[in-house]
């Protein structure tokens, strides 16, 4: 009965199909569960390269793209699948049907390298030229008119034929054996690549895992291959895209990646700004103490910037990232950075104390290495501050905090930084300074509790001994040492948890941007 079943080339195309719209269903559900930005920047969205490594880009890349088109090119693997299984049925050679899918999911890894690659270069020229979030968007908005056009050229034309016609292609391209398949995959992965490209460009404006603009383009290829009228599609879509590029160009709020705050300007998928304006309290609310936030005290290009300094496991990295993803600002845990570099001397055998080799470490910290989970290591975390005592180390990685702070990646319209001289000397400029403290011991609770989450096996006293040392070196180094900033505002979270840490923050962050706008 199986065997029947599985001989059968109706019950063989029907499994095929289950099995392409089964790994597509599974890499929709994969995206929908990853929603948040990359650890140590996060950027959200808005970020081209949401702040992952070649790899893991890679991995998300190839993800959207399975996704989005295997839907659309089960069509052509069908046909691949119908002729190799007649062979097989004759007792001929035949070719896996996985073989053409495979190259053709290669073209789009392809894709996914240069994708990252132009995102890096992107990010690095609007850093350099100091790009404001409102031109950014502009740009965004005309690369969706670009793509609209595009969909009228001869050569999208060319290519959307071929995608058409799969019975054509076949006529046209067949190469037999294995190597055949692979070239079959390639060739048609290329037709496909020649349709769909600037359409897959728009995701980055829109938001690269921005789940409405991916359904909306699959719906749109799917469409424009298997609808009857071709040019009516092609029209329809042209003239969407031109139209809204257009309204990006003219009001760049529109663009959903633009990180402004307020409730038109939220990106898909995050929570969305409050942006209440409180009645100022007569006195500081118990647990802060310091003086009140500085408004609308707009420096550094404009960006608003909030700094955030404090001791370990304080609660200032949780805070930055919800502070920051609750008002759409570009995050920055600058912690990562001393991490970074502490892993570089690690990895090569030197000495964290050398200052020497701590600097040449510094200088070769990269993006990716924020993202490197041997961060959380405990003998990096003990490293870190040992090479942020280094004055050198400290130089070196000042300017790109700077630079992040003056031009947050993307659209984002300002930023969050947490560390140990924010507010005192990366940015003593910000809009706003927090000092996030709690008590030592709650302090060891939480790492213990944080190390044994990772699968950790930790001592509580060991783990107190340890913040305790490091909080002696943070703060008592000559260089740059842990300080509540002058006018930082104190927020105490021995007695608050993660949630009313953030509901205070809020308060100050909205007030101020209320006073800035
Ligand atoms: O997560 P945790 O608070 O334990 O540490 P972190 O913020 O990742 O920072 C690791 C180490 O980097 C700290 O112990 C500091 O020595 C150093 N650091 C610094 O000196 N200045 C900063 N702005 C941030 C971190």
């Amino acid at each position: 009965m199986h065997r029947a079943l599985i001989a059968s080339p109706t019950a063989q195309r029907n499994l095929v199909l289950f099995l392409l719209l089964a790994v597509a269903m599974a890499c929709w559900a994969l995206i929908l569960g990853q929603g948040g930005g990359g650890p140590g920047v996060d950027m959200a969205m808005a970020s081209p390269t949401m702040g992952l490594p070649a790899t893991a880009f890679l991995t998300m890349w190839v993800t959207m793209m399975v996704a989005m088109m295997f839907p659309t090119a089960a069509p052509m693997i069908l046909t691949f699948h119908r002729i190799e299984s007649a062979k097989r049925a004759r007792g001929e050679a035949f070719v896996s049907t996985w073989l053409f899918a495979a190259g053709y999911t290669l073209i789009w890894a392809a894709a996914g390298v240069a994708a990252y690659y132009g995102a890096v270069t992107a990010e690095a020229v609007a850093t350099c030229t100091g790009l404001s979030a409102a031109m950014a968007a502009r740009i965004g908005g005309a690369l969706v008119i670009a793509a609209g056009l595009y969909q009228l050229t001869p050569l999208k034309n060319v290519c959307l034929s071929k995608c058409r016609s799969p019975i054509g292609f076949i006529l046209t391209s067949w190469r037999g054996g294995s190597l055949g398949a692979l070239r079959m995959g390639l060739l048609h992965g290329g037709s496909c690549f020649g349709c769909c490209w600037l359409l897959m460009v728009v995701l980055f404006p829109l938001g690269i895992m921005n789940l409405a603009a991916m359904a909306l383009i699959t719906l749109i290829i799917f469409a424009e291959k298997s609808l009857a009228w071709k040019r009516v599609t092609a029209y329809g879509t042209a003239a969407a895209l031109v139209i809204y590029g257009l309204v990006v160009v003219a009001a760049p709020r529109a663009l959903p990646t633009f990180a402004a705050p307020g409730p038109a300007t939220a990106m898909p998928g995050m929570a969305k700004p409050e942006i209440v304006e409180p009645p100022v309290p007569a006195a500081m609310p118990m647990g802060m103490s310091g003086g009140a936030p500085r408004r609308g005290a707009v420096v550094l290009s404009g960006a608003f910037v909030v700094a955030i300094d404090g001791p370990a496991a304080s609660g200032k990295g949780t805070l930055a990232r919800r502070l920051a993803k609750r008002f759409g600002l570009a995050h920055l845990d600058t912690g990562a950075l001393y991490r970074a570099t502490a892993l570089l001397v690690l990895d090569s055998g030197g000495d964290a104390a050398d200052p020497a080799a701590a600097e040449a470490a510094a200088r070769r910290v990269g993006a990716q290495l924020l993202a490197d989970p041997r961060l959380r290591d405990e003998a990096v975390t003990r490293a870190s501050s040992v090479v942020a005592a280094i004055p050198a180390v400290r130089r070196a990685l000042l300017e790109f905090q700077r630079g992040f702070a003056a031009r947050p990646p993307a659209a984002a319209r300002g930023a969050v930084l947490d560390g140990r001289d924010i507010g005192s000397v990366v940015c003593p400029q910000a809009d706003i300074k927090l000092f996030v403290t709690a008590a030592t011991e709650v302090r060891a609770r939480r790492r213990l509790d944080e190390l044994r989450a990772r699968g950790t096996p930790a001592i509580y006293e060991e783990v107190l001994q340890e913040l305790r040392e490091r909080d002696t070196r943070d703060a008592g180094r000559e260089v740059a040492p842990m300080t509540a900033a002058p006018g930082a505002v104190v927020i105490d979270t021995t007695a608050l948890d993660a949630d009313m840490a953030l509901a205070r923050a809020s308060d100050i962050v909205a007030r101020a941007l209320a006073g800035s706008r």
